[in-house]
């Protein structure tokens, strides 16, 4: 079969993504899978209908490859690719809807407010952000409302502050996510579908250095610390595990996802978002994990195409 890893492309994302389409390749490859990187540009539609591939993996992270968008068009061609579905993708991709669907499956998500651009400037900032500090307290997370790797995001310990980390979400789109800030781990557990359905990876606990899991700490080697598994009692290690698989079904998830939480000093899990297109680079989460199952990212990913090809 002839696979073709989907990566690049013009997102904010495009370095990371073609660190994560070249590891994808690589392990393909080295289980003797037939794979291609394919930085995505103008040529991607007419040559995949020219001369489709047998398969897509998706390592392109950011808009379209994570919207459902680029998803549509390949269902629309004929070309199967692995991961979730284009209309689960697009309720992940578009973090308050996905928290929406959590919150109405009764999966604990951290409160939240949706504030367009046009609301933060029609209502004024200032009584606004005043009256969210008031009712949830410092810090708060503010947070572009769809997204990754961390860029646009705010952790504000100061009201003051709330103002420009609105209008720094704003540079990356039209809406921004406020939410209740919950202390705690973080963690990070991974999706794989298999045979018997699907299959939770061991959790990955993040504790950057910094205290803030930023592009920085994501991509640069040494910047965060990872236990894997997290280092939590047993019993709060399968109710994150529960959480995270409850979290995927509500979703519509497929193939691989990967869910992010934060365990809170007290008090259940809380999910944060899911990703479709979880990064698959050195320093990332998503690989640590399937090698701390004891698998090889080479032959999960090989599985997972074998299935798509059916
Ligand atoms: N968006 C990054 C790559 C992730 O979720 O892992
Ligand atoms: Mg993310």
């Amino acid at each position: 079969a002839r696979v073709v890893v989907l990566a690049g492309g013009l997102s904010y994302e495009r370095d990371v993504s073609l660190r994560s389409g070249r590891r994808i390749t690589d392990a393909l490859t080295r289980v003797g899978v037939a794979a291609e990187l394919r930085d995505v540009d103008d040529s991607l539609i007419p040559s995949l209908v020219a001369d489709p591939p047998d398969a897509v993996v998706f390592a392109l992270h950011g808009h379209i490859g994570e919207d459902g968008s680029l998803r549509s068009v390949l269902d629309l061609i004929g070309v199967p690719y692995v991961g979730p579905d284009a209309a689960a993708a697009r309720r992940a991709w578009d973090k308050p809807a996905a928290k929406a669907v959590l919150a109405a499956a009764g999966i604990p998500t951290p409160e939240w407010i949706t504030l367009p651009r046009d609301m933060f400037t029609d209502l004024g900032a200032g009584p606004l952000l005043e009256r969210i500090a008031d009712r949830w307290g410092l810090p708060l997370a503010v947070k572009p409302a769809s997204g990754g790797s961390g860029l646009g995001v705010h952790l504000v310990r100061r009201t003051a502050d709330l103002p420009a980390a609105m209008i720094g979400c704003f540079a990356y789109g039209d809406e921004a996510l406020v939410e209740r800030f919950a202390p705690g781990v973080d963690v990070a557990v991974g999706i794989v579908s298999g045979p018997e359905g699907p299959i939770t990876l061991p959790a990955v606990e993040i504790a950057p250095n910094s205290g803030d899991y930023d592009y920085a700490a994501r991509y640069n080697p040494g910047a965060t610390t990872w236990h894997v598994p997290a280092r939590l009692d047993e019993a709060v290690a399968e109710e994150v595990r529960r959480t995270a698989l409850a979290a995927y079904h509500a979703l519509g998830l497929g193939d691989l996802s990967r869910i992010d939480l934060i365990v809170p000093e007290s008090g259940p899990p809380q999910v944060l978002e899911a990703n479709v297109v979880p990064g698959m680079t050195e320093t990332s989460l998503f690989p640590m994990a399937v090698e701390a199952a004891g698998l090889d990212v080479g032959v999960m990913l090989a599985g997972l195409v074998r299935r798509v090809l059916h």
